[in-house]
């Protein structure tokens, strides 16, 4: 591969080495990188765009929405609906699935995404990000309907997420490990600046919410106190920690450094089994963490492997460097 590659002449070796790629695909992977260019520059613009605050608006998940969540939203839309290589697409910022206008032809691929993530940190100027997840609409049916998507995050086909951070970062996976790619803003392109990204098994970080410690079951209250006790704990090691509340952002960090990131169910709101999306957060980032060698669990299961019941549903999260991902996991009765 040459020393200067382009995601495109990733994306073109990738189809010739494996047949990993076919051609739809990697359009669908393109436009997405051009989505996230576009959102990146209305990030980097800030105040000067107007784009930060509130959009005086709610989503499904009675969450407010702020301008850049519509603004990522609309970009991603409006990239991915007429080129042919998908048959709809479902946001964690619409009520509904979003078929391929009729007006346009229809592809075979369906696209996830989370347009953007880390909305707390948006208007503060930390890092946010986009995340996506592909897959492929069920054969032999005509139109699209929720149902088409609720597939298991091992029937992914590509999964990454792009990080607005000091540079801008895409990160993907399509089942051969994991890439990343930084964009160049001079020749406007994201270029291959680390291959088969790893993490190492064992870590000292951890990344959790502390404030709720109060109300978290006793599985992971057990593993944070442990880490908490250091060098004179079970442990035997001194840990310590992160939350940046841009889950991209700490996912992004596991992936270069290693460490644990938690997302637990908590007492807050019972009936909920976590806060975070399986469709559009905790598959597509379990992929990637699986894909460089770390684990992914909702505590009792590996979370490519739930069988989603909702589109909107939420997943407990524990994720990262293998042998502590394991560690937690066993600390929970199995299913
Ligand atoms: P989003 O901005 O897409 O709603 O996601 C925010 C998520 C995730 O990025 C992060 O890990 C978590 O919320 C932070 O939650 P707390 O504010 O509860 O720590
Ligand atoms: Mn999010
Ligand atoms: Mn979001």
């Amino acid at each position: 591969m040459p020393s200067n590659t382009t995601l495109t002449q990733y994306l073109i070796e990738q189809q010739r080495a494996n047949g990993q790629i076919p051609s739809q695909l990697r359009l669908l992977l393109e436009v997405v990188s051009r989505s996230c260019k576009s959102i990146s520059l209305a990030v980097n613009k800030g105040a000067l765009g107007n784009v930060l605050g509130s959009a005086n608006s709610e989503n499904v998940q009675g969450e407010v929405q702020k301008k850049l969540d519509i603004i990522a939203n609309d970009v991603l839309i409006e990239a991915n609906e007429w080129g042919g290589h998908l048959a709809a697409m479902a946001s964690e910022e619409m009520d509904s699935i979003y078929p391929v206008p009729n007006r346009y032809p229809q592809g075979e691929y369906l696209l996830l995404f989370d347009p953007l993530d880390g909305s707390s940190n948006i208007d503060v100027n930390v890092s946010i990000g986009t995340i996506f997840s592909v897959l492929k609409k069920p054969e032999g049916l005509s139109g699209v309907t929720d149902t088409d998507f609720l597939q298991a995050g091992t029937r992914q086909v590509a999964a990454g997420y792009c990080i607005y951070g000091p540079q801008t970062t895409l990160v993907l996976t399509v089942g051969a490990g994991v890439a990343m790619f930084t964009l160049d803003r001079e020749q406007g392109s994201f270029m291959l600046t680390q291959e088969h990204l790893r993490i190492p098994e064992d870590t000292q970080e951890f990344a959790i919410n502390m404030s709720n410690m109060r109300h978290w079951d006793a599985p992971v209250r057990r593993y944070i106190d442990e880490c908490l006790a250091g060098k004179e704990g079970p442990l035997g090691k001194d840990f310590n920690m992160r939350w940046v509340a841009s889950m991209v952002a700490d996912v992004h960090r596991i992936l270069m450094r290693g460490g644990i990131f938690l997302y637990p169910w908590d007492k807050r709101d019972p009936a909920k089994p976590g806060k975070l999306r399986l469709m559009y957060e905790a598959n597509p980032m379990s992929w990637l963490v699986e894909q460089a060698g770390g684990s992914a669990t909702n505590g009792r299961q590996r979370i490519l492997d739930i069988q989603p019941a909702r589109l909107h549903e939420r997943v407990a999260v524990i994720l990262g460097s293998r042998n502590e991902v394991e560690r937690v996991t066993g600390y929970h009765d199995p299913i």
